[in-house]
């Protein structure tokens, strides 16, 4: 829902690619749920979003790096 921002666009499903710079329109994308981190949060401002997406990316590290395709 992205309720720092309030888009209106309703319940969207975000990919968020880490070391990757690869241009992926057009492609399609199998998107496999690992591990739940949290629950979303409304930010006061867009600078503590972005604190707590640096604190996402090394959670998400760490459950990448342990990882196991089954
Ligand atoms: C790892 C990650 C976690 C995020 N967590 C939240 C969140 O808890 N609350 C929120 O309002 N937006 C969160 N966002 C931001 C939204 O998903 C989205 O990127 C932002 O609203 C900008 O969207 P736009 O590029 O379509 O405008 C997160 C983004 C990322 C990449």
């Amino acid at each position: 829902m992205r309720p720092t921002f309030e888009t209106g666009r309703g319940v969207l499903i975000e990919s968020y690619l880490i070391d990757e710079d690869v241009d992926l329109y057009g492609q399609p994308l199998r998107v496999a749920f690992v591990e739940r981190l949290r629950g979303e949060k409304r930010f006061d401002s867009a600078e503590e979003l972005i604190e707590q997406m640096k604190v996402d990316v090394d959670a998400t590290r760490g459950v990448c790096a342990s990882f196991q395709r089954p």
